[in-house]
């Protein structure tokens, strides 16, 4: 028997859930280190470009195909073209679903263990930024502490999927996210008050046009994807609780403005510490859990606001990890007919054990390289380099070219009547967009990030 299909609660629900699912480690961890390393403003503004040309239109073209189809990424393709083709390429994104949520889980268990080694005054000890990776690196060769903290946010994820739709995501959202808004423009405050603010905002708004290359536009393009959750489905399976009274084009503009403004905010509150203690900006990966910690420590009040950040981090990366699991729970309960409790439960332990290779790949496994990557590398540039474009690329093609806008727009009207009909040059351009350049300029990220371009332009 199927079993009737639950419905977000209300529309700021449904908005304040998938900006969750946008807004995570990408924005607060991801976004600064590249835009440190890709000279500040002018990244800043190629990837608003690329979130405005790409990103918004692939995430209206993702709402509305769950929106219809009321399923999972699979069975909505299925329905739509009848093709085990275009079922395979939502199944692609129920993988994706899984081997996301695998490694992602284990960053965020990083962030409530620093959210402990914060409240413990850890960052005291080590204020220095090589002591403080040497003490990371102490920290994730200790099993139990990686292991546990990784286990411990897939439980909590766990639990929310496990709650439902309305009961489960609906409600941490609601809860979490004006918690997240909160704290993060707290610590932006605090940023901004420091004595030597201004080298960081300079840092973050004046542009360095020289530090823009083709590459630098095609990693801004990959990221605005990654940023808004796209290419897996997740938006997709979200959007397949929406009412039909409410407007695709509104929520999705309101879900990009929120992810927009967080990265932002993020990356002001990071930049104007970091500079104020005179740190170096262009730290890379190991920004956060490196060179945040002491400079913490140099801050009037860093104790408190360590405590703080690493819980808004924590929090971002839940209410993101919970659209990832989802995506997959959706699958077994729409297709397979599980039920949610047991798919939440299942899933979850499937997920964590194939996140534990990853896990090994910081510390027993550290030097086990395929393709000069270890296995948490392998996983993150499958997923996130390779499914997540392909995924991305097929969303577009799919609406534009096998769909149809004949069929699609007025899809599309439903809820957002007014809007269509007095914007037509919207609509224009939206399908101008989805049909050419979308698929052009996410092929050439794909080409990026899986290498071939890179070589040709290091030929330059
Ligand atoms: N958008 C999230 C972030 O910025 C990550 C994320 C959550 C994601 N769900 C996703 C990325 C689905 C791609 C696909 O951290």
């Amino acid at each position: 028997m199927q079993q009737t299909r639950e419905v977000w609660g209300s529309k700021l629900g449904f908005i304040l859930a998938a900006a969750g699912s946008a807004i995570g480690l990408g924005n607060i961890w991801k976004f600064p280190y590249i835009t440190g390393e890709n000279g500040g403003a002018s990244f800043v503004l190629v990837y608003l470009i690329c979130i405005a040309v790409i990103g918004l239109p692939v995430l209206i073209a993702e709402i509305l195909i769950g929106r219809t189809t009321q399923r999972n990424p699979v069975g909505a393709f299925y329905k739509l073209s009848h093709s085990k083709f275009w079922a395979a390429v939502g199944g692609m994104g129920v993988v994706a679903g899984f081997l996301i949520l695998s490694f992602y889980a284990i960053i965020a268990g990083w962030s409530i263990g620093y959210i402990v080694e914060a409240i413990n005054g850890n960052f005291f000890r080590w204020p220095e930024p090589v002591a403080a990776a040497d003490h990371f690196n102490s920290l994730v060769t200790d099993l139990p502490w990686i292991f546990g903290y990784f286990a411990f946010f897939m439980v909590l994820t766990m639990i929310i999927v496990f709650s439902g739709v309305q009961k489960g995501i609906e409600r941490a959202s609601k809860i979490m996210m004006p918690i997240l808004f909160i704290l993060l423009i707290i610590l932006m405050i605090r940023g901004l008050t420091l004595d030597g603010a201004a080298k960081g905002l300079d840092f973050l708004w004046n542009p360095d046009w020289s530090k823009i290359t083709a590459g630098t536009v095609l990693l801004a393009l990959g990221h605005a994807f990654f940023t808004l959750s796209l290419g897996m489905g997740a938006m997709l399976t979200y959007g397949s609780y929406m009412s039909e009274k409410d407007s695709i084009p509104g929520a999705a503009l309101q879900i990009v403005i929120l992810d927009t403004l967080i990265a932002l905010i993020a990356g002001t509150a990071i930049f104007t510490s970091v500079f104020a203690v005179g740190l170096d900006p262009n730290a890379g990966p190991g920004l956060i859990f490196h060179t945040l910690p002491g400079v913490f420590t140099k801050m009037p009040g860093g104790y408190f606001f360590s405590i703080l950040f690493f819980i808004a981090l924590t929090i971002a990366a839940l209410t993101s990890s919970i659209s990832l699991l989802e995506v997959v729970v959706a699958y077994f309960v729409d297709e397979l007919n599980w039920k949610r409790h047991n798919a939440a439960i299942i899933l979850s332990a499937i997920i964590f054990s194939l996140g534990v290779p990853s896990v090994l790949s910081f510390n027993v496994l550290a030097d086990f390289k395929i393709f000069g990557l270890d296995f948490f590398g392998l996983v993150d540039f499958l997923a996130s380099n390779i499914l997540l474009p392909l995924g991305g690329l097929f969303i577009a093609v799919f609406v534009a070219w096998v769909w149809g806008f004949d069929k699609v727009i007025p899809n599309l009207r439903k809820g957002a009547e007014k809007f269509i009909d007095h914007h037509p040059i919207m609509s224009g351009a939206w399908k101008i967009f989805l049909k050419y350049l979308s698929p052009v300029l996410i092929f050439l990220v794909f080409l990026y990030s899986i290498g071939i371009l890179q070589d040709i332009f290091n030929l330059f």
